[in-house]
């Protein structure tokens, strides 16, 4: 532990992970469908508090010139390293700033600019109450009226199985006198030898089942972060909610649309139940309780106006993720699958294979009656064959500059869990890829309409390779260009 972390983990780097949910383009679809009235500015103002390395505002950033993205994050090293890749990327609007939240006096505070979304992921229920009073003073003096919050923290019941996994790995932990990732394997070990004895309450949740199956999600730095802290705490909704209250904040709704649709949650005895419940607390109580979610992703507004959820869902321009000849989609729900007909799938496929649609015009293309926008705009998400986007525009400097840094520099920590992106100014955002997507997507033969010599490719990307594993690897990489190709172009990530 280093003399200035307060009990947080700054040793070891966090992982490199971009995050899908805090991208303004999501939480105005959140607030569409909670019929909350909110709509992103030109001239839109983030800050990302406890950025991490740094990746999603970077991200965001380049994806949007006309936004400033802030970050902000106490630990030197992540903020040394995100503001080099903006440096190097020429991305101006993306401002690092290296502040500890709990000690950020009111002028600090004062300096950043007044605030459109603030985020905050990973950060509530990991550290000690001076630093989530910084964060309360920060959003009470800064965020504008109007201005949404996103909060992504470990929520109870559900995280709270993992109680006494946290307590046993900080005690292993603390007695390995090696680096961060050998106490984090010393104390994965021990959690691993002592489960196989079937002791009374160490319960196989689904992170120590990851430990057991060694799943390569689960890198030594996401773990040492997520449970070395010594102030790892998980929170129930209400409690949240209650804090968010010193800056006048009201909940909205998950970032998981699904989420927000009590009919995918809710067996039909629990329905009953939920529904003589009045709206609150207490509702959400009842959905943390029923529904697998040990992470929640919220979203809140200082100053609820209510708008009409249909008409602002109609005017959200989604485009397509999906690939030629993609099956219908279908989303696992709580409580099983929803799938989409045939029928409906295949005029909405043919539109948004044309570029970005309204959803209130693919509503219109569904045979008989329009579905409901809500449904319809989960569904097309939630199996990511859409995703809602900004702006028709072709590749900027910036999201290419960065999306070449990343594959030259960053591919080889995608292999090991983290969650990589390629910036594109069409979403405005990120679009989730794998390391192999990153670095076939900028290699400049990509962009032209011919097939290239993917063996060559293959090889410049893979290094040196056999005749059989190099054929075997331009398979791969063929059939990756002519299915992902088409989503390049259309987000904007290559040219045509
Ligand atoms: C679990 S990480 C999440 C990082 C990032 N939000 C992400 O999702 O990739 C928590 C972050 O909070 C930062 N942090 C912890 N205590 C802090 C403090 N007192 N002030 C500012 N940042 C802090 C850490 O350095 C770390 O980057």
């Amino acid at each position: 532990m280093t003399a200035w972390s307060q009990g947080y983990i700054a040793e070891s780097p966090y992982t490199f992970s971009y995050q899908a949910g805090l991208a303004p383009t999501q939480l105005q679809a959140v607030c569409a469908l909670m019929g909350v009235k909110w709509q992103i500015r030109p001239d839109l103002v983030m800050v990302d508090i406890g950025c991490g390395r740094g990746l999603t505002v970077n991200t965001l950033a380049a994806a949007n010139p006309g936004w400033t993205v802030v970050g902000l994050d106490y630990n030197p090293s992540h903020i040394a390293e995100a503001a080099s890749i903006a440096e190097r990327c020429r991305i101006p609007n993306a401002v690092f700033v290296e502040a500890d939240l709990s000690t950020m006096t009111d002028e600090e505070i004062d300096r950043l600019p007044p605030i459109d979304v603030a985020t905050l992921h990973g950060v509530w229920t990991w550290v000690g109450d001076p630093v989530r009073e910084g964060i309360m003073r920060l959003l009470s003096r800064r965020l504008k009226p109007g201005g949404l919050v996103y909060a992504g923290y470990n929520a109870l019941p559900g995280f709270g199985s993992d109680a006494a996994l946290q307590r046993l790995f900080r005690h292993a932990a603390a007695l390995h006198q090696g680096g961060t990732n050998a106490k984090v394997e010393a104390a994965t070990d021990l959690a691993r030898r002592l489960l196989e004895t079937t002791p009374a309450y160490l319960p196989r949740t689904p992170l120590l089942d990851a430990m057991v199956k060694d799943d390569d999600r689960l890198n030594p730095s996401y773990l040492a972060h997520e449970l070395l802290t010594e102030h790892w705490r998980p929170v129930f909704f209400e409690d949240i909610a209650k804090a968010f209250g010193a800056a006048k904040l009201d909940f909205v709704g998950s970032v998981t649309l699904s989420e927000n649709i009590p009919d995918t949650l809710f067996t039909p005895a629990q329905r009953a139940i939920y529904e003589t419940t009045p709206p609150g607390a207490m509702r959400e109580l009842l959905k943390d309780l029923c529904v697998p979610r040990p992470f929640r992703r919220d979203v809140f507004v200082r100053g609820m106006v209510r708008t009409d959820a249909d008409a602002a869902l109609d005017d959200i321009v989604l485009a397509a993720t999906m690939e030629p000849g993609q099956e219908p989609p279908k989303v696992k729900v709580n409580v099983g699958e929803a799938e989409m007909g045939e029928a409906m799938w295949t005029p909405m496929a043919a539109a948004l294979r044309q570029g970005p649609c309204r959803l209130g015009d693919l509503r219109g293309l569904a045979p008989g009656k329009p579905p409901n926008p809500g449904e319809l705009i989960m569904m097309l998400t939630g199996a990511g064959h859409a995703q809602p986007v900004q702006r028709p525009s072709g590749p900027t400097e910036q999201t290419a500059a960065l999306n070449r840094l990343l594959a030259k520099e960053y591919v080889a920590e995608g292999r090991g869990g983290s969650q990589l992106c390629m910036a594109s100014p069409v979403a405005g955002s990120g679009i989730a890829c794998t390391w192999l997507e990153l670095a076939v997507a900028v290699q400049p033969e990509s962009e032209g309409r011919e097939m290239p010599d993917t063996v060559a490719l293959a090889r410049r990307i893979l290094g040196p390779l056999n005749e059989e594993a190099a054929e075997e690897a331009s398979g791969v990489i063929q059939r990756m260009l002519i299915e992902r190709r088409p989503v390049w172009r259309r987000f904007g990530i290559i040219g045509d």
